[in-house]
């Protein structure tokens, strides 16, 4: 990336930890220097968190790249070691998981129901002729028995394919064929946005396509009719009738435990795999470490839905595994109104939030009154994953969220890396706005040139993993060619992330969005974060949206896309005012060179399900081209409302 890019984030703001959290944190700065004199050591380490029925004999085996074995000679079960072992040590009270719908019903379970369940489950699926090694596929709104379900495969050493329950029957249907899933695990339908939304024929729909599928396993939620067929099998008449009694084996420590499909906006979907041992060794380290997880007394709620890697590692696995308390919601964050967040926050006394950028910019959106009004004195610390984080957002988060003193863990990683890699230390790392900092000990990420070189302070370039991971994905699902081809082959014997990265004059690390979003305007690269960064800090605006579009003169020119915040006037001449406004607003923060050539004030952004921007559409936009796919948006109306808005200040 160009001398230019650089300078163009001048974010100098910095936040120790809280004197009172660093004095009782689960980690200190011993543990970078630990890692860093022993790797391999730091990690073994850490596997004896888990009870292992068998120790291993190597850490890792690395003989054969990019194709890792963790743990080598190990044996365990998963959900021995999320559930039987709390309830043996004498936990069975505790409350592993304060479920709340969305209409506002409510489940209290503790680790000894839902290791009742889970063996429950466990019986039903082996009844049902899953097998260790057999694929099954779990298509489930968020209610407690999708990590039950999850749990039970688990148990029995089958695959699970968690497939999100807002995809289409079509992406659901090449989700099962490409792993030849053996049962299918819904619910009739599950609540969102204050109605019943169906799953069940959906699931019929693609079934019908799937002849792998031999059994359908129906939880009731909703209630609605549904139609009916010889493979399926109500939960309540299945697994809530099978014996309580279940005794886990042990699997090896490569044992594949799931495949998770990656998004996949544009290409065929990639059917990321994850195995056992080094797997929930790094989702039970990070999140004790990152979230300085203190499960005796903390109230830990992520906000992710169960079908994307958050919701794995770190609803199920990671917290599960250290015996914490959590709580899961059902629906959506304005249902039935916008302070539904903070209210479960209070009900519950979370103490640590886990969320999204998208949903900070939404509730910057809706205004600072609305946290204002619930009590969110149990907060301690807060959490950011899935996009980079705007500065403006961050600064958002951490006041109106964060009383103005809470720590923030800005946590970068991927489907594919099982685990958080680049993140503050809650308890040691000084924050900067917008920075995920530094990498987590025991993991050498690194920023990298064209050549593969590494960049001094100050550089921009790739963001790469030096050195493989215990959680790392260990191919794609039937396609070793494409593991290969996808990660491995851009720089030699590193691991390519995909994302652009800059590190700083003290050497942090700031992630700047997927690699194909830099833009290059007059031979200079600047990434679409950073314009949005900018726009986002303008107090007009909520959340912006940044795209490259080909230009004669400049090859590529900026266009924007902004979401003015609830009270800004945009009508006529005012609307006109705010986007020169907002057009030398960024000139002043990142230089001439990144001033937008074109901002339009839209109402909404295209977003996936997991609440990444489209680009690739705003960009149709910004080209004058009709537009492409649409099928993967969380709602496709968005692309009308921005087309038909274009050009004008409304
Ligand atoms: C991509 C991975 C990790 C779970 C959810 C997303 C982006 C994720 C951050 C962050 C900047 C981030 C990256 C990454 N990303 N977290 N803290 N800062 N970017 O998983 O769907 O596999 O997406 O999300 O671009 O490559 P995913």
């Amino acid at each position: 990336m160009s001398e230019a890019l650089a300078n163009l984030l001048n974010e100098t703001r910095q936040f120790p930890p809280p004197a009172a959290l660093a004095a009782n944190a689960n980690v200190t700065a011993g543990a970078y220097e630990e890692a860093a004199a022993d790797r391999l050591g730091f990690w073994a380490t850490q596997a004896h968190r888990l009870t292992w029925a068998k120790e291993w004999d190597q850490v890792l085996d690395w003989s054969n790249p990019p194709f890792a074995k963790w743990f080598v000679g190990g044996q365990l079960n998963v959900a021995y070691n999320c559930l039987d072992r709390h309830v043996e040590a004498g936990l069975g009270d505790r409350v592993a998981i304060h479920w709340e719908g969305e209409p506002g019903d409510t489940r209290t379970i503790t680790y000894a129901e839902l290791h009742r369940l889970t063996c429950q489950a466990a019986n039903a699926l082996t009844d049902l002729g899953v097998a260790a090694g057999d694929r099954v596929a779990i298509y489930l709104p968020m209610v407690p028995e999708a990590a039950v379900a999850m749990l039970a495969c688990a148990r029995i050493g089958a695959v699970h394919s968690v497939v999100f329950g807002g995809f289409s029957a079509d992406s659901l249907t090449n989700r099962i064929q490409d792993a030849s899933a053996k049962v299918v695990i819904t619910a009739d339908g599950g609540f969102r946005r204050g109605k019943p939304s169906a799953l069940k024929p959906t699931v019929d729909e693609a079934v019908a396509n799937c002849p792998s599928v031999e059994h359908v396993l129906v939880v009731r939620r909703t209630g609605e009719e549904v139609a009916w067929s010889a493979k399926d099998h109500w939960w309540h008449e299945t697994v809530e009738t099978a014996s309580t009694e279940h005794a886990a084996q042990p699997f090896d420590a490569e044992q594949p435990l799931f495949i998770l499909y990656t998004s996949g906006t544009t290409a065929r979907p990639k059917g990321i795999l994850h195995t056992t041992g080094g797997y929930l060794t790094q989702a039970a380290y990070t999140a004790w470490a990152v979230f300085d997880l203190k499960p005796e007394t903390d109230v830990y709620w992520c906000t992710a839905d169960i079908g994307w890697v958050t919701g794995h590692s770190y609803i199920v696995y990671g917290p599960l595994a250290n015996g914490a308390t959590q709580v899961m919601y059902e629906g959506t964050p304005d249902t039935p109104h916008k302070g539904r967040f903070w209210e479960i926050v209070q009900r519950y006394g979370v103490t640590i939030l886990y969320t999204a950028p998208t949903l900070i910019r939404t509730m910057m959106k809706w205004g600072e009154d609305i946290p204002a009004q619930h009590d969110l004195s149990s907060l301690r610390l807060l959490g950011s994953v899935g996009e980079p984080i705007n500065p403006e957002a961050w600064m958002w988060y951490r006041q109106h969220v964060g009383r103005g003193e809470l720590p923030i863990v800005d946590t970068w990683w991927q489907t594919e890396t099982g685990a958080m890699m680049i993140s503050p230390l809650p308890g040691v790392t000084e924050t900067k706005p917008g920075s995920a900092m530094a990498p987590l000990p025991g993991i050498s990420a690194d920023v990298v040139d064209d050549q593969g070189q590494s960049v001094p302070n100050g550089g921009g370039g790739y963001l790469v993993l030096r050195e493989p991971w215990p959680s790392m994905l260990r191919t794609i699902w039937g396609d070793d060619d494409r593991f290969i081809e996808t990660y491995w082959s851009r720089f030699e014997g590193m691991y390519f992330a995909g994302d652009g990265a800059k590190r700083d004059d003290d050497g942090h690390i700031w992630l700047l969005g997927r690699v194909d979003d830099v833009m290059l305007v007059s031979g200079h690269n600047i990434s679409t974060t950073e314009v949005e960064s900018a726009l986002v800090s303008h107090p007009s605006v909520a959340e912006a949206a940044v795209v490259g579009a080909t230009d004669p003169t400049t090859g590529q020119a900026i266009v924007a896309f902004a979401i003015p915040r609830g009270t800004v006037d945009t009508a006529g001449e005012a609307g006109e005012q705010l986007i020169a406004d907002l057009r030398n607003h960024v000139a002043r923060t990142l230089g001439p060179i990144a001033k937008p050539r074109q901002i339009m004030l839209v109402p909404e952004l295209p977003k996936t399900r997991s609440g990444k921007i489209m680009r690739r559409l705003l960009r149709d936009v910004a080209e004058n081209r009709s537009l492409g796919d649409v099928t993967t948006l969380q709602d496709s109306s968005v692309m009308e409302l921005i087309s038909s808005g274009m050009g004008g200040g409304k």
